[in-house]
């Protein structure tokens, strides 16, 4: 991401950085372990965005995880303003964060302004009593109307949701962009309601959503079209031409209606054709504007090179990390010094459990040399490599029975757990291996895509995958 908006400015300096929220987190529901660990996460997302040169951030609910003070203090670390117009400290009655921020863009002069929703649940208010919220839209208006005489652009991060953001632009004119979050809308195609552009690109970071808007010589009301719709009428368009040359073509030089009239089958055809060419052109002919704008998303994958100061935070991050789980780990031996360690430090009593894939090995042979060659035997060495193996978020994926019934929680318990086993498919096996216990024959897909899922393996193709790791057939 650093080096794909370096590379933006150094092209053209005519661009903003924005984010609508939850950026630290996706939930509230965080056990104490993971929040320790949160923290750091927080403090580096922070500074890599101030790096990156974000212009301005909106905080969402799940941005308050770590409290309102670390917001306040994060605040005041960076050099982007964190903008929330409706957002109010109920002791002070004065705003947490700032209104709006008025900056030149090329040669536009450009409003941003910040507002959250007021539909939180009471688990956030609960957590967070001394905040309160006022009404985004009576919030929006007013500014609004003070704004639009100043700048040529406005633009609204709206940490509300699409339903909402929809009912923003319907019920507040004057706002050009409204850049949404909170319900992680991926919207390719940005809607356009009242002349507002509305944008969302999903979540968990895995695409940049990035608006390009032509404003030359712009006048408002700004007449907008969409560059992709346009291109996609005319692709179709050319499509059916394509066809109705065919016609003519094979007419050899007299009327297509007139030559086919006797064959039914072709003149309906042609009829049709030309029918449907009429309703694109006449679409076609309301694009005509002054405003063009394309939406793309750019993933955030493994294309977009890392920037090495960046790399620099990361690593600085993996090692803090490293530090505060072994020291957990450490702490929780000595608390466990002198008391026999039960089997029972599996999760849940009674019921099959994992055993791991040694008790597999003595009667199933042939399947656990097939195991042994797959990359599963190995994913947990994957996450010791990327220096990630004590980050709780990654462990479920890569080890068996993290956090399941007959499985383990505590990460000095692991042993036995290591890897993507045989128990992974086939689930806990600790009945079967005693003497004629079911195990689970038919592994379902949707087992694989517990793992193999659209964040973490996008092209993921169950036939193909089974058939690659031989279960399917002699396995
Ligand atoms: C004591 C030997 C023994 C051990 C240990 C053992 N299995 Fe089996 N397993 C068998 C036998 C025998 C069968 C064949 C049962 C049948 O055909 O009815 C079998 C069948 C299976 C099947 C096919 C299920 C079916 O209904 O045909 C799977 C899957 C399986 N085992 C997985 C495992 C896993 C995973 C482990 C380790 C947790 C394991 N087994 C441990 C003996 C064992
Ligand atoms: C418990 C999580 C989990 C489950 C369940 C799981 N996988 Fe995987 N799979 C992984 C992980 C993690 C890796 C990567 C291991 C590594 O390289 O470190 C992987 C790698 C693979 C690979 C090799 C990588 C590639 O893309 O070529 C294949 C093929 C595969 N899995 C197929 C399957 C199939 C088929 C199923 C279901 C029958 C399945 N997996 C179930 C976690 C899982
Ligand atoms: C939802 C399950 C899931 C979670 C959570 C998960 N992984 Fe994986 N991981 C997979 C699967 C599936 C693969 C194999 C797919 C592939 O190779 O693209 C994989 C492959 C990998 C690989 C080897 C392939 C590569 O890209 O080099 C590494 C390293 C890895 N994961 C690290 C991590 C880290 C670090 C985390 C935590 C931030 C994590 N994983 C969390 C499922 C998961
Ligand atoms: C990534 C998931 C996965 C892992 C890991 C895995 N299996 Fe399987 N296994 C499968 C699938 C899929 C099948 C085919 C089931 C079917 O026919 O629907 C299968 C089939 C089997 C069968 C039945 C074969 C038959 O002839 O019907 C046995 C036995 C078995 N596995 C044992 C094991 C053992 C032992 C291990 C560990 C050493 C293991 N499996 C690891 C997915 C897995």
């Amino acid at each position: 991401m650093a080096t794909y908006i370096k590379k933006m400015r150094e092209k053209n300096g005519s661009i903003l950085f924005l984010d609508a929220g939850d950026l630290l987190s996706n939930s509230f529901y965080l056990s104490s372990h993971k929040k320790k660990g949160l923290e750091k996460k927080a403090d580096l997302i922070m500074k890599s965005l101030d790096k990156m040169g974000l212009d301005a951030f909106t905080p969402g609910d799940f941005d308050f995880i770590l409290g309102e003070d670390y917001l306040i203090k994060k605040a005041n670390e960076v050099n982007f303003p964190f903008l929330s117009a409706n957002l109010i400290d109920r002791e002070s009655t004065r705003q947490l964060f700032g209104t709006c921020l008025i900056k030149k863009v090329g040669n536009l002069k450009v409003a941003i302004l910040g507002i959250i929703t007021d539909q939180l649940t009471q688990k956030f208010f609960s957590q967070n009593p001394n905040l309160l919220i006022k009404d985004p839209f009576a919030t929006a208006k007013k500014l609004v109307q003070k704004l639009e005489k100043r700048v040529d652009l406005i633009i609204a991060l709206s940490h509300q949701g699409l339903p909402n953001d929809k009912k923003l632009a319907r019920q507040v004119s004057g706002i050009d962009i409204i850049v949404g979050a909170h319900t992680r809308s991926r919207l390719r195609e940005p809607i356009v309601i009242n002349n507002t552009i509305i944008v969302q690109t999903g979540g968990k970071g895995q695409q940049m959503g990035r608006l390009d808007l032509n404003l030359i010589n712009a006048e408002k009301p700004f007449h907008l079209i969409s560059l992709s719709r346009k291109a996609g009428l005319e692709k179709q368009q050319g499509y059916l031409q394509k066809e109705i040359d065919h016609f003519y073509k094979k007419s050899e030089g007299n009327d297509p209606l007139k030559f086919f009239k006797d064959d039914k089958v072709s003149l309906d055809r042609l009829n049709d054709l030309l029918k449907k060419r009429g309703v694109v052109e006449e679409k076609l002919k309301n694009f005509q504007g002054d405003v063009h704008y394309l939406n793309t998303f750019i993933p955030m994958g493994k294309k977009i090179k890392n920037d090495p100061e960046i790399n620099g935070f990361i690593e600085d991050y993996k090692q803090d990390m490293l530090k505060l789980r072994k020291k957990e780990l450490s702490e929780s031996r000595k608390r466990m010094e002198g008391k026999s360690a039960k089997p029972g430090e599996r999760l849940g009593v009674g019921g099959p459990f994992f055993v791991g894939e040694r008790s597999c090995r003595k009667c199933h042979k042939k399947e656990y040399k097939m195991w042994k060659k797959s990359r599963h035997a190995k994913a947990y060495q994957s996450l010791v490599k990327s220096k990630r193996h004590y980050e709780l978020e990654c462990i479920g994926c890569h080890t068996i029975g993290f956090e399941k019934k007959g499985g383990f929680r505590r990460l000095d318990r692991m042993r036995e757990f290591k890897n993507v086993q045989c128990e992974s498919c086939h689930g806990p096996g600790s009945l079967h291996r005693k003497k004629d216990g079911k195990i689970i024959k038919k592994v379902a897909q949707s087992t694989c895509l517990e793992c193999h899922n659209r964040e973490r393996d996008p092209d993921f193709n169950y036939e193909e995958a089974v058939e690659s790791i031989s279960m399917g057939k002699s396995h």
